[in-house]
């Protein structure tokens, strides 16, 4: 039985619109303490992570009473910077994305389990929390490539024992995209990576993926990289045929790029590379159809920003719920349950509504599902009986 996470923060409008008045700045509101801004949060964390970094990768570091206070103070630190962030002043780069709510959101309860953990002596706990909270950064930042890098040389950070694709994730977190492009291309190329850590080849190779795809939209580079993993000698068996996948649909992209800008609308693009994806699959969980739904995901962000009306929006959130379902390991925990209910929330009385509950129910079920039979927990139930109203009032 798998633990779910709960519901989606709604964000009510009228509270948007009042932030959105001081977006880009950072001003004073009327009344209240200065509103910071996202770019100012962004750096705020940036700060309190670059700090942190050298503790949350060493165990020894973490827990060592030594540096007790520090660590303890940045958690605490970031916990703030977290609570004081508006997820309605990332809609300047993201557009009505309810992954916005979603990550401020777990990173708040993430870190206050975290400097709990922490403070009552469990540290390993509290340290691969702290891992987790990284992982909503990556996956928030690769969901665009719209925004500034962060402001320090990745070589100002000396760790020691840092594993590789913590390295890489924490570059990408930091927003140094090519360097991370580039640190993960040069780990696919190293006969040694491959033979001492196979399961960490394949994780590496997504994840260079899902920057080429969503955020460098390069697909002749990755291409060339895909190539090289197909001549390669001792890759398993598996990770070819899923290669073999994902060179098909680079292909196709580059072809489409050589013919110029398309004019078909977002939303008909992104239904096609579903319906792509879903040829290239040959069982549910193979993942060779993910660059279709890479792409699939960038397209439709990029749309959600464009301001679509809310039937659109709707159709999107499908879409993009139907995406990270197959994608699994790209977003995060639950992503795709969050755009299924957006879906039904943006426009309960429509088909596009009731096909996203019915997914969503059938995700939630799924989730609870074990060989004790299905026991969905109140708070899930309720969660689907609102939705429900929603669609059926
Ligand atoms: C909900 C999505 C989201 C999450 C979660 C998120 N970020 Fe960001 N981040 C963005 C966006 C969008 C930008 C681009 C905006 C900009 O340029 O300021 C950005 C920009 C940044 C920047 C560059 C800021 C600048 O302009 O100088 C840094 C540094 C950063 N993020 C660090 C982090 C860290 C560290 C975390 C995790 C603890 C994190 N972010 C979590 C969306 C997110």
């Amino acid at each position: 039985m798998k633990k779910k996470f709960g519901g989606l923060i709604v964000v009510t409008g009228v509270l948007a619109l009042s932030i959105a008045a001081c977006q880009m700045t950072g001003q004073r509101k009327a009344s209240g303490p200065a509103v910071p801004s996202w770019s100012e949060s962004m750096r705020g964390l940036g700060e309190s992570v670059r700090e942190l970094v050298p503790f949350i990768y060493i165990r020894d570091g973490f827990a060592d009473q030594a540096h007790h206070k520090k660590v303890r103070n940045a958690i605490q630190r970031l916990a703030k910077e977290a609570e004081e962030m508006h997820p309605e002043l990332g809609e300047a780069y993201l557009g009505k994305d309810p992954i916005l709510s979603l990550a401020v959101g777990r990173m708040n309860s993430d870190l206050e389990r975290a400097l709990d953990a922490f403070e009552t002596g469990l540290y390993e706990y509290s340290r691969s929390t702290m891992k987790s909270v990284m992982n909503t950064c990556f996956a928030c930042h690769t969901a665009t490539e719209r925004g500034g890098a962060v402001g320090w040389k990745w070589e100002d950070v000396k760790i020691a024992g840092l594993r590789p694709l913590e390295r890489a994730d924490l570059m990408v977190a930091m927003r140094d995209f090519d360097g991370a492009a580039s640190y993960l291309r040069h780990l696919l190329n190293d006969p040694q990576f491959i033979q001492t850590r196979p399961f960490d080849f394949e994780t590496a190779l997504r994840k260079y993926l899902a920057l080429m795809v969503r955020v460098k939209k390069q697909p002749d580079e990755a291409l060339n990289e895909i190539n090289k993993v197909l001549e390669r000698e001792g890759v398993p068996f598996f990770l070819q045929q899923q290669a073999e996948g994902w060179r098909r649909s680079l292909e196709r992209w580059s072809r489409e790029i050589a013919r110029g800008p398309s004019r078909v609308p977002p939303l008909t693009q992104a239904e096609e590379r579903l319906r792509q994806a879903r040829q290239i699959q040959r069982y549910a969980r193979d993942h060779a159809g993910d660059v279709e739904y890479l792409r699939a995901t960038q397209i439709l962000h990029d749309f959600v920003t464009s301001r679509p009306s809310a039937s659109n929006l709707a159709q999107a959130f499908y879409a993009l719920g139907q995406a990270y379902e197959a994608l699994d390991n790209v977003g995060f925990w639950n992503l795709h349950e969050t755009y299924y209910e957006a879906c039904v929330r943006t426009l309960p009385k429509s088909d596009v509504a009731r096909s996203c509950f019915n997914r969503l129910q059938a995700s939630i079920f799924m989730g609870y599902s074990g060989s004790g039979g299905i026991m969905v927990p109140a708070s899930e139930r309720q969660r689907l009986q609102e939705l429900s109203e929603l669609i059926h009032q």
